[in-house]
């Protein structure tokens, strides 16, 4: 209890503080006090032992050696039990951070890929149990590997305990949502509300006939908001997230973290009480369950992401995903042009060191077109005609384009829409195999590979969704299931193929190829120190649009990547003249002063 006690004085005025400031109910505070306790008590030996350790070493997980992975549980290994037996597979991967996307209990059909979640605490049926996920996440920690899992706290489904108290019309549990009984501040609401899924599920608020009321449902009707004015809904989110946490998960992703608190004429969006509700999770998490790191889902521009890693003194988030490089790297892919990329990482670069980025080149969600359309339009590119540019280019209908995918939500009224396809359908190689043709086999393998190595010298966290490493393409299936048909994400969430994967060792096929090009960048992130987060990263002018390249800097050691986004060769007029370089892939010597670059090629080049 020592320990316990410590951190507690250490946090108790600043978390009473915002307690009191959001709701002014000292005895719903005394009694969260009592649960942290209990939820301390309950943590076992060896997560606590976890929790010294990390406390000692707060740079934990800003090392080199940190690789993530993200994957559904049954389309990896069916249920849990079978992700503990991929262990292995998953150490030949180099990856020691899986996130096993959501599986807690949620309604068949009415589930939006499990973030409509009805019970915080039951693992869907099919999936196994809680004893299996403790035994899971025991299994990985032998191992050195973290496990991350979804907190869905924005919303609950609507088959959730609490929602069904509402629909019969319990007050208590109807205040823990939004009810409205006429369409009067629905209707107020939409006037400055945004809509996230304008196609599959337009509007902010759903009508229950049944009922007689409107409920607030930000994303799909069957996903009801919470209400977080009720300190009642706070509480008892925290309590699930304790209870989470003390399962032994490492990382703890707060989904959809900037819609939490509602005020009527705003956006309903990053309202300054989300952060004070994340830094009240940050501080109760420090005080039972220090190891464990919070990682926002803001999707959203750069100015608004970086507020939810707090301040030095004040911190929110341990991490949060580098939405706008990631869909700025696909647009740089369409147009074989830097300029957007290059300023965007400048801007990255420019942020403190110990912020922790998690890089991707896909995740389960669609790619949003968020980029930076004032800088575009100075280079000649107007918003709307881009997004379709970008969207045809990756249907594969514009410009010299060999990618495979569909559009996401597309807004016939403000003629957005987004995109989904996996990596390697993005890159080619699924035309190349549908027409069998080697050549465009050869170049979709390059540019997929280019992309992980490059994405890989960023600053943070790799993250790989699961089946890239292996090229995984685009699955059809989904049109087949009347629970999925209408989410075209469910294109880029196929079932792991297993029969490819035992290619992995074979150079004559694709799956062979590919692993075995990124394990070998991936073994040599994990030894070249240069690689740590809060290395210096900076970029570099090539001269040439379609080459980016970055240089780093760490504690003696420089390394220079050279990226050539064009599928042509390509030089980049660089000119380091401090000394001889070696590049790390081939083990040639390389100047860099002018390098030839080949099609769709990269360079690692470092300081001898
Ligand atoms: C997050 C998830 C997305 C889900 C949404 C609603 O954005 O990534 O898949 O649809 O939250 O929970």
């Amino acid at each position: 209890m020592e320990n316990y006690r410590a951190r507690f004085e250490r946090h108790h005025d600043e978390l009473r503080w915002l307690y009191m400031e959001l709701y002014h109910n000292g005895s719903m505070f005394a009694e969260l006090c009592d649960k942290m306790e209990d939820f301390y008590k309950e943590r076992n030996q060896k997560l606590k032992a976890l929790d010294l350790r990390r406390e000692e070493d707060p740079d934990w997980y800003r090392q080199n050696d940190m690789l993530g992975m993200m994957f559904y549980i049954d389309n990896f290994a069916g249920n849990m039990k079978g992700v503990e037996g991929k262990l292995n597979y998953i150490e030949q991967c180099n990856v020691n951070y899986i996130h096993l996307m959501p599986f807690l209990e949620t309604p068949k059909g009415r589930s939006d890929g499990g973030y409509a979640v009805s019970n915080f605490r039951k693992v869907q049926k099919n999936l196994g149990s809680m004893e299996d996920l403790e035994s899971l996440t025991a299994a990985c920690h032998k191992r050195g590997i973290n496990v991350c899992m979804d907190f869905v706290m924005n919303h609950t489904s609507e088959d959730h305990e609490w929602a069904k108290k509402a629909r019969q019309g319990d007050g208590e549990y109807m205040s823990r949502y939004f009810f409205f009984d006429n369409s009067y501040l629905p209707s107020l609401y939409e006037n400055t509300v945004p809509q996230v899924f304008p196609t599959t599920a337009p509007g902010n608020f759903t009508w229950l006939p049944e009922e007689g009321h409107f409920v607030m449902t930000t994303f799909y009707p069957y996903q009801w908001d919470l209400n977080y004015k009720n300190p009642r809904v706070f509480n008892e989110m925290m309590y699930n997230f304790l209870y989470l946490a003390d399962r032994g998960i490492d990382i703890i992703r707060i989904d959809a973290v900037p819609y939490i608190w509602k005020e009527l004429n705003t956006s309903c969006r990053n309202l300054p009480q989300v952060h004070t509700i994340v830094r009240m999770m940050r501080i109760i998490s420090e005080i039972v369950c220090p190891g464990v790191l919070l990682l926002g889902e803001v999707v959203m521009e750069p100015e608004k992401v970086v507020p939810y890693f707090g301040t030095v003194e004040k911190p929110e988030c341990h991490m949060l995903y580098n939405v706008t490089t990631m869909a700025t790297t696909w647009h740089t892919v369409a147009c074989r042009d830097v300029r957007l990329l290059k300023r965007q990482l400048d801007i990255v670069n420019s942020l403190p060191k110990d912020y922790v980025f998690l890089n991707y080149l896909r995740c389960h969600d669609d790619i949003g077109w968020g980029l930076d359309y004032d800088t575009l339009l100075q280079n000649g590119m107007e918003e709307r005609s881009h997004k379709q540019y970008l969207n045809d280019y990756f249907q594969g209908y514009a410009g010299e384009s060999n990618s495979r995918g569909e559009l996401y939500n597309a807004d016939p009224i403000t003629g957005d829409a987004r995109f989904c396809g996996t990596t390697a359908s993005m890159c080619g190689v699924e035309k190349a195999g549908f027409e069998q043709d080697e050549d465009a086999m050869e170049k979709a393998i390059r540019l997929d590979v280019m992309l992980h190595a490059y994405m890989f010298i960023q600053s943070g966290i790799p993250v790989l969704y699961g089946g890239d490493e292996i090229g995984q393409v685009n699955d059809y299936a989904y049109k087949e299931d009347p629970d999925k048909v209408a989410d075209s994400r469910y294109i880029h969430r196929g079932a792991m193929n297993w029969k490819l994967a035992e290619n992995i060792s074979d150079a004559d096929t694709v799956e062979g190829r590919l692993f075995e090009k990124l394990n070998k960048l991936e073994k040599i992130r994990k030894k070249e120190k240069v690689f740590v987060s809060n290395a210096d990263t900076w970029t570099i002018e090539t001269w040439d649009p379609a080459v980016l390249c970055i240089g780093r800097y760490y504690e003696g050691e420089k390394l220079i990547g050279i990226f050539n986004f064009s599928e042509f060769d390509k030089t980049a007029w660089i000119n380091e003249t401090d000394g001889d370089y070696i590049e790390l892939i081939s083990g040639e010597e390389i100047k860099p002063i002018g390098v030839n670059i080949p099609a769709y090629g990269f360079y690692y080049l470092k300081k001898k």
